[in-house]
């Protein structure tokens, strides 16, 4: 009988303890992502006309490698800012501030020459 108790005691400590490793090993790795926030910038990206401004720009929601990954030509792209704009409270840009954004993306991320789909990590 008390053997019994002290078993299931053990048995209740071994799996208290494998949630706490799992939930250990599970955990998203914080550090991680702020450490390639921070040193993402602009020069990481290829150079051109106004990329510092598209990048903060873009930067204010999300990772700049969601934009680098992307091949798209002009209208495409417009079309993407139009998109935003609509779905994900993207800041209105009008004139010169979105021929600006679309001058760089354009240049730097262009629709590649054949159309279809294409592995986006090549
Ligand atoms: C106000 C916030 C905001 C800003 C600023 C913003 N975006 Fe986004 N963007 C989003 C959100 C939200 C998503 C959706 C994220 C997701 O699907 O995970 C997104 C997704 C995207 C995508 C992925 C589209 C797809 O088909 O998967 C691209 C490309 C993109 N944004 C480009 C840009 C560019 C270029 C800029 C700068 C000119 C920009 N974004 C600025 C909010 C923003």
């Amino acid at each position: 009988m008390f053997t019994a108790t002290l078993q299931l005691r053990g048995a209740r400590a071994a799996i208290a303890l494998l949630a706490i490793t799992m939930a250990l090993v599970a955990a998203p790795p914080g550090w991680c992502q702020t450490a390639e926030k921070a040193d993402d910038k602009p020069e990481n990206y290829p150079d051109g006309p106004h990329r510092e401004n598209t990048f903060y720009f873009c930067t204010a929601c999300h990772s700049f490698k969601l934009v680098s990954q992307q091949r798209l030509n002009r209208d495409q792209w417009n079309e993407t800012l139009d998109w935003m704009q609509e779905k994900h409270a993207l800041p209105k840009t009008e004139g010169d501030g979105r021929k600006e954004l679309l001058d760089y993306l354009s240049t730097a991320f262009p629709a590649k020459a054949r159309a279809g789909w294409r592995n986006p990590f090549e």
